[in-house]
């Protein structure tokens, strides 16, 4: 099992751009009366809601690259309604962020326009000094499939829940790469209750039966292996 390697430095970044205006929390699903609205719900309302691009705030750069980027998923427009969508979001839903970015997912180029636009910020207040630098970085480890702790597991989730188990790569920061990379364990996988999709959400939970069945599966787990 692997985890990417998080990076705190460019985490703090983050929350210091979208807090600068990134997403705003009212009138999500209103699209104001203006020039070019309608070219927004007939091109970008069929995909999706075209309400969806209510719930941004971006720089014009920003829209760009939204609007690129459902032009590559397939949206179809003349160059007229696309400058008239452009108009329209740029100037409706303005935000001083250019794009948001995803952190479990973003590229190390994505991640590196963060560093861009704190520098940007810095160039336009010289009496603020600051430097940035990658913090705590620690990189994602995979055990070995054949690692006993794997079969093990295995094993007893097969018992449990009669389901055969298969092994992901976390998208997120577990603790197993700190207790494989820092204490030097190398067998270490993250197994728990719970679903991965709704991992901080709003209305995050999991089922009683869930918590009941995992911690059947690491006692057989841990007899297995103690053995
Ligand atoms: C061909 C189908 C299609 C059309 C047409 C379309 N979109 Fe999308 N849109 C998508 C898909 C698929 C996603 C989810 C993409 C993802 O999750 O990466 C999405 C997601 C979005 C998002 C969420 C943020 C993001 O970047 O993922 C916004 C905002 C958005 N679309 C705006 C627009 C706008 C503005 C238009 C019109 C110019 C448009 N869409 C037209 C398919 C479409």
């Amino acid at each position: 099992m692997t985890t990417r390697g998080f990076r705190t430095g460019i985490a703090l970044a983050l929350a210091f751009s979208v807090t600068g205006g990134g997403v705003l929390g009212f009138a999500q699903d209103q699209l104001p009366d203006a020039l070019g609205k309608d070219q927004v719900v007939s091109v970008c309302g069929k995909c999706h809601e075209p309400q969806r691009v209510a719930a941004l705030r971006l720089t014009r750069e920003g829209w760009e690259d939204v609007i690129a980027k459902m032009m590559s998923l397939g949206a179809k427009a003349t160059d007229d309604e696309l400058k008239q969508i452009t108009d329209y979001l740029a100037e409706q839903f303005k935000g001083e962020v250019a794009k948001p970015i995803n952190l479990n997912s973003a590229s190390a180029v994505e991640l590196e326009s963060v560093a861009g636009l704190l520098r940007k910020a810095a160039a336009r207040m010289p009496e603020v000094k600051f430097t940035i630098a990658d913090r705590l970085i620690v990189e994602p480890t995979r055990a070995p499939e054949d690692a006993p702790l794997i079969g093990a597991l295995t094993e007893a989730i097969q018992r449990v829940t009669g389901r055969t188990a298969s092994l992901v790569a976390s998208p997120g920061t577990y603790d197993q790469k700190h207790v494989a990379r820092i204490a030097g364990v190398p067998h270490c996988v993250a197994y728990g209750p719970g679903e991965l999709d709704l991992a901080h959400q709003p209305d995050e939970y999991c089922s009683v039966d869930d918590i009941v069945s995992c911690t059947k599966v690491l006692a057989l787990a841990v007899m297995t292996l103690s053995s």
